[in-house]
Parts: structure tokens; C-alpha cells; sequence
């Protein structure tokens, strides 16, 4: 079977990684995807086990197409008789310049579904369908293929505190594994915000896989599932995962925050394991008696929440604070604000261009 996954632009290798490393043949690498080979077990083992991928997609088609028609003609191309007596939607991504949207794109593919049936047509249903089909048009890239995970992954549902600026747990998991962070050593956000940073890295050191926080997931829906092999998976994902106690340390200077963080750390059963503190990143008593080797961090970026003034001054003595503390230390920092920090004099070993939501932003790793 053939799969292609969504993940966060910047961060597809990291995704391709994950998905070989649960067994997955790796194929190759497009924008924001990672195209890949494998069996049925393998839709119920990356939809529980993966950190970094929005959608995996059973893959139905690729073509090159220019117009609507052409896109018509791809998408007709397909035996679409698992539909039968189904509901059916189609979603569509479309990235690039065309001179149709990704309605009219979603239109066409349906349209072209209804017509590859003569009788007993499946129903469409953009509220509560069966089945989703979804397509990828990057360009004149296209690729129509069935929607096994249905929400994205990266809604993990554990969120109780929403914070008015909170990372996207995907992206999180993805600088948690650019700073190598061995589970061994002390491991720190310094603005931790509504806890996403920190919790992940505690799901992430006890290997618990992040869909078992989700309601429900698309393949449940289609045909071909098995009940008795997803619980299987689901038994031998939850029987490698373990309690242990980490030295995960977050500290946000705001009190409603951190009260935020812990409600999400509990919901989330990692509670435990975090140290949480009310404390100001910029001082450097704040670091006082923790050793922190891995600092993972998504500071304000001064475009939704402050200006850029006291965002230049906020960096500055923030890698102050550090380097007087924690020199040594490995420091992963995702900002949309990176005129700001290439302003400062700061030795960064690695940057990626990631896009955070609509937003582009960078991930620097550094030594301090
Ligand atoms: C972009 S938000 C972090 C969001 C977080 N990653 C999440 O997913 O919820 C940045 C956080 O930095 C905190 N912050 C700003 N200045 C700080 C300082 N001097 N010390 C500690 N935290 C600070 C803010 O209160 C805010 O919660």
C-alpha cells in the first residue's frame, strides 16, 4: 500500500525518520509530505504512535494536472467502488498559484467520484462523512488518496488551558528531537506557556503514544478495518510505554499560565513528571540548582502578543541569563521574530524555515 503523510513544512524529514522507524518503507520527501509504502497494521500503528504527522493518507492516485479538467480526469481514474452505498466528502490542500481554489478543486474530484458510478451513487456528505477523500495540489503535483487519520494528529486532545499562543504539538515534538535530548539529562522550557513543550517531552520520554488522547480516528470507518489487529496495536504501543520519572523542568512568568500548564499536564497524565514554576526567564536566579543540558523553547515572537522593542530586549537578556548559567547547554528556539535573534551574537549550529500555522518562522539549534 501506498501512504503519503502530512507533517509541518520544514520538518518532513524528521517525520520521514518517524515513520521509518515504525516500520514504514520511505519513498521519499515532498513539501509538507513524506511518501512512503507499507500494510493495514501500519494505518493503526503511525496514527497512535506519530508525533510529528498530521494525516497519514492511503494514496489512491498521482498525477500532474494544469486545469480542472485535467485534475477531472486523474481523480476519474480510480475504482471508487469502496464508496458504494457510502457518504462520502472530499477536502482538499492546495498550495501555489492556480486559477482555481481548493472548493472548486474538491468539487471536481466528487464530481468525477459521482460519475464513475451508474447506479446506487454514494452520497455526499461534508458534515459526517464515511469516508474522506483527500487531495494534495502543490503546483501541478496532485495526489487523491483516502483520509485514515481524519482530524489532524496534532489536535491531541489533552488541551484543557487553551493559550492565546500556543505551539503546535507537532512542531514542539519536532525541536524536541532536533535537541537530541537523551531522557537522561535535565530538560527545560523556560516559557512554557500553556505546558505544550514540556508535555510532549514527557509523553515522548514514556513513550506514550500520543493517539490515545483522540476520540476517534477515520479508519475505523472503512472497510477493510480490524478491529482485533488496531487493539493489538494499541496493546503493544501501551505496554511499551512506561511511568518513569523524568527532570523535566517549565517556568512561565505568568501565574495564569502556569496554573494553565498544569490543568493541560494533568489532563494529559504527565503532571508527575514536570516541575513547574512561576519564574522570569531573563534573571539568572531563576536557574539557580537546575543543571538544564536540552532547553527547548518558544519564546513570544512580538507579532501576536508584544512589539518588537521588548521583544529585541526580552531575547537579549533571556541568552544573558543563560549563558551565565547554563553555559554548555543545548538550546532549541522556534521564533517568527529571526531578525531579532540574528541580531544578537549567538553561535547557532542548525536553522530550519518552518511554517507555524500560516506564520514563517525558524528553529534555531544553539550552543550556548
Ligand atoms: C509563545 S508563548 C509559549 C506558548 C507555549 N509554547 C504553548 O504551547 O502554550 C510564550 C510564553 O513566554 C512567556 N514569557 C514571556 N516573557 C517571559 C519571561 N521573562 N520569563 C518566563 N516566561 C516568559 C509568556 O508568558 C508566554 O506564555
Amino acid at each position: 500500500m501506498k501512504f503519503m503523510a502530512t507533517t509541518v513544512k520544514g520538518l518532513e524529514d524528521i517525520a520521514g525518520k518517524e515513520i521509518e522507524e515504525l516500520g514504514g518503507c520511505f519513498l521519499r520527501l515532498g513539501s509538507e509530505r513524506v511518501f512512503f509504502e507499507g500494510n493495514i497494521e501500519l494505518i493503526y500503528k503511525l496514527n497512535l504512535r506519530c508525533r510529528c504527522l498530521h494525516k497519514l493518507i492511503l494514496l489512491l492516485i498521482e498525477g500532474k494536472a494544469t486545469s480542472l479538467k485535467e485534475i477531472y480526469e486523474i481523480a476519474k481514474s480510480v475504482d471508487y467502488n469502496f464508496l458504494k452505498n457510502k457518504k462520502f466528502a472530499v477536502r482538499t490542500t492546495r498550495v501555489g498559484s492556480h486559477n482555481y481554489n481548493s472548493c472548486q478543486i474538491s468539487a471536481t474530484i466528487g464530481q468525477a467520484i459521482l460519475d464513475s458510478f451508474s447506479l446506487e451513487k454514494p452520497k455526499v456528505d461534508l458534515e459526517n462523512p464515511d469516508i474522506e477523500i483527500f487531495s494534495y495540489v502543490k503546483d501541478d503535483e496532485v495526489n487523491i488518496g483516502i483520509n485514515t487519520t481524519g482530524e489532524s494528529m496534532h489536535k491531541r486532545n489533552y488541551r484543557v488551558y487553551d493559550h492565546p499562543a500556543a505551539l503546535r504539538t507537532t512542531i514542539a515534538c519536532g525541536m524536541i528531537k532536533i535537541s537530541n535530548w537523551n531522557f537522561k539529562e535535565v530538560f527545560l522550557d523556560p516559557m512554557c506557556g500553556g505546558g505544550t513543550i514540556p508535555i510532549e517531552a514527557a509523553l515522548m520520554a514514556r513513550n506514550i503514544p500520543p493517539g490515545i488522547f483522540r476520540k476517534d480516528f477515520a479508519f475505523k470507518k472503512l472497510s477493510f478495518f480490524d478491529e482485533n489487529s488496531y487493539k493489538n496495536e494499541l496493546e503493544k504501543a501501551l505496554k511499551e510505554s512506561n511511568n518513569n520519572l523524568f527532570n523535566i523542568y517549565a517556568f512561565d512568568i505568568s501565574k495564569k499560565h502556569i496554573e494553565g500548564a498544569i490543568l493541560n499536564s494533568k489532563s494529559a497524565n504527565v503532571y508527575d513528571t514536570i516541575n513547574f514554576s512561576l519564574r522570569d526567564a531573563t534573571r539568572k536566579e531563576s536557574y539557580k540548582g537546575i543543571d538544564a543540558k536540552y532547553i527547548v523553547l518558544n519564546p513570544p515572537y512580538g507579532i501576536r502578543q508584544s512589539r518588537i522593542k521588548i521583544i529585541e530586549k526580552l531575547y537579549r537578556e533571556f541568552f544573558n541569563a543563560l549563558k551565565n548559567s547554563l553555559c554548555g547547554a543545548t538550546i532549541v528556539l522556534i521564533t517568527a521574530a529571526y531578525k531579532v535573534l540574528e541580531n544578537l551574537d549567538i553561535n547557532y549550529i542548525e536553522v530550519r524555515d518552518v511554517k507555524h500555522g500560516d506564520l514563517p518562522a525558524k528553529i534555531y539549534k544553539i550552543n550556548i
